[in-house]
């Protein structure tokens, strides 16, 4: 019997997350399992079975309820799989929590910041570990993660860091929201730029400390940018560039091909890809720039 391969996707039911689980289970082979996961149990079954019932669909498709805050379940989820399965071949973590233009970023930023980034620490730790050779695991973040979007004063925080020191960074920022101090310490208004930088941190941080291993055997740790992608989440931010956006299912295209490029390419391990290219690390937006075109 051909040894099963194992796929999960965090926030699967709806956007972006779910059109990656449509693509997992079209392009994986009968025998294998893709894991819808999302925080509701009525709406991760309900996305579960639509997704099983598509004409395309060829792996078993099972919903998991994974609340992506929860770092012990995160955990646990992590644990059973290599205890059943002998460890997970594709992890695509996705999640984030929709916030709306009309909504105080300083007020929502507890959730913002664990749905995107404490969860994002989690995946990387118990995942990463339990990832089998040739395995994916990949961050969807954004091409507002690299580094240049923040203020100078803030690029030793993130610029090679270990995962410890970015949750550091991550923390202080948490608390400077708090203290209504971010802006004086140079932190951007928009949660969405912190956040991601910060997941392209953390990501960069574990591939920095196991590189060799990884390559050598056709294994792949980086972070995603889909484009723009028209969802719920996204949608409200678009404004007069909403007809630029792509559907979810042909946002997901890119990410899919990196998850079944019969090859690593050295030069995209641990960065954060685009299209099929590695964004420079240092680039990016001035954050003057950013209140005036950022978009989510
Ligand atoms: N859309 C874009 O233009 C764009 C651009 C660049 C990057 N991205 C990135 O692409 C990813 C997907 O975005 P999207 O636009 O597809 O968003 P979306 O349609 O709102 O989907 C977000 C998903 O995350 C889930 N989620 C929220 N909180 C969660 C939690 N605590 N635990 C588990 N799941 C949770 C949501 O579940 P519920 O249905 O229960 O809320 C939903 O399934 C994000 O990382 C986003 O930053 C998007």
């Amino acid at each position: 019997m051909k040894t099963s391969r194992i796929a999960l996707v965090t926030g699967a039911n709806q956007g972006l997350g779910r059109a990656l689980a449509e693509g997992l289970a079209a392009r994986m082979r009968a025998h294998d399992v893709v894991l819808l996961t999302g925080r509701s149990e009525r709406r991760v079954a309900d996305a579960a079975g639509e997704v099983a019932r598509l004409a395309g669909t060829r792996a078993q498709v099972q919903g998991r309820v994974l609340d992506v805050t929860d770092t012990d379940a995160v955990e646990r989820l992590a644990g059973e799989l290599a205890a059943r399965y002998g460890g997970v071949d594709i992890v695509l973590s996705n999640a984030v929590a929709r916030l709306l233009p009309q909504e105080s970023q300083a007020e929502r930023a507890d959730e913002f910041i664990d749905v995107s980034n404490t969860a994002t620490h989690a995946v990387l730790r118990s995942f990463a570990p339990v990832l089998r050779p040739g395995g994916r695991l990949l961050v969807v973040a954004s091409s507002l993660g690299t580094l240049g979007h923040l203020d100078p004063r803030l690029h030793h925080l993130f610029d090679g860091a270990s995962l410890d020191q970015v949750e550091y960074a991550v923390e202080s920022w948490r608390t400077a929201v708090h203290h209504n101090t971010a802006a004086e310490a140079g932190w951007p208004r928009w949660l969405n730029v912190p956040s991601k930088v910060a997941q392209v941190a953390a990501v960069r941080a574990v591939a920095a400390t196991r590189r060799d291993r990884d390559l050598s055997t056709g294994t792949l740790i980086a972070s995603v940018c889909p484009g723009m992608v028209d969802t719920a989440t996204s949608r409200p931010w678009f404004g007069d560039h909403h007809d630029r956006a792509q559907s979810p299912a042909e946002a997901a295209r890119a990410v899919l091909d990196l998850v079944f490029a019969e090859h690593v390419d050295p030069a995209l391990y641990g960065e954060l890809i685009r299209f099929g290219k590695a964004l420079d690390w240092h680039d990016g937006t001035p954050p003057v720039e950013q209140d005036r075109i950022l978009t989510p």
